[in-house]
């Protein structure tokens, strides 16, 4: 029987940076671009620059790690309230994003799965977000979970939408409809519940993100922007994920 990954004691950790449990789901809501950029009297779209080059860092620590599935919160479906400027600069760095580094996510065999809303989005990025998908489809190392024009209650709407379709189509009963039917009717379906949620920028707010999925998530707040956060920085956040100690409404381990 294979141990589950989250209690295996990883080969490699007779060095002391390598944390004795590795969450198999960390998800990060990426804060602080636009302050990073201001302490520096620099364009705001200066911090989203160096906020990719922190993205690029995160997936090479999480392939690192050992982490399976990484969900990084790119563009909410708030975030449509910025000057229309910001908005351009931040699909033009996804959409460069997508056509740079797609060819070497895909070599380190990480498959790329997209959350959030299509809809309102310019045919070429939906057009990029779908290749990104399609040929990652088949890797099976690390997940990469882009959540982009999303929002969590937006995505509950949605699936609520599907099943109420399929009673309405006579498809489905509604005392059928359990906790794994609107799991299973979310953008996330197949993907495991976060273990650990990261926020940085010292920010302690959820904004829309993964309402449904966090119910017993870890949270730990990193004090770093964005564009400061590094390999470091996501040690020091497993290490305060080994503090805790997860009851999910039971008794702990350490209970006599
Ligand atoms: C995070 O940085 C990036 C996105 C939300 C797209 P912000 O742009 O929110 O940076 P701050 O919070 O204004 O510093
Ligand atoms: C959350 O950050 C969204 C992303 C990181 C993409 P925001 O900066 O948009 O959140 P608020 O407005 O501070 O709550
Ligand atoms: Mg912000």
């Amino acid at each position: 029987m294979t141990a589950d990954v989250e209690t295996v004691v990883r080969p490699d950790s007779a060095s002391s940076q390598t944390p004795a449990r590795v969450p198999d789901h960390v998800a990060i809501i990426m804060d602080g671009n636009g302050r990073w950029a201001a302490r520096r009297g620099l364009p705001r779209v200066e911090g989203h620059r160096r906020g990719v080059e922190a993205v690029r860092r995160a997936v090479r620590s999480a392939i690192e790690l050992g982490v399976r599935y990484l969900t990084i919160y790119s563009f909410s479906a708030e975030n449509w309230r910025r000057p229309p400027a910001e908005v351009a600069d931040l699909m033009g760095l996804l959409k460069l994003f997508m056509l740079r580094d797609l060819a070497e996510l895909h070599a380190n065999d990480v498959r790329v799965r997209i959350i959030g809303a299509r809809d309102g989005l310019s045919p070429d990025i939906a057009g990029l977000l779908e290749e990104a998908e399609r040929r990652t489809c088949r890797n099976t190392g690390l997940t990469l979970v882009v959540a982009f024009n999303y929002g969590g209650r937006q995505e509950i709407l949605r699936a609520v939408r599907r099943l109420a379709e399929a009673v309405a189509e006579g498809r489905l009963r509604p005392d059928a409809i359990g906790l794994d039917a609107i799991t299973g009717a979310l953008d996330t379906a197949g993907i495991p519940d976060p273990d650990l949620v990261i926020r940085t920028s010292g920010e302690q707010r959820l904004s829309n993100f993964l309402t449904w999925q966090t119910a017993y998530a870890e949270y730990v707040i990193a004090p770093e922007f964005w564009p400061d956060f590094d390999h470091e920085s996501f040690l020091a956040a497993l290490d305060e994920y080994n503090r805790r100690d997860r009851r999910f409404g039971g008794l702990s381990d350490k209970a006599g």
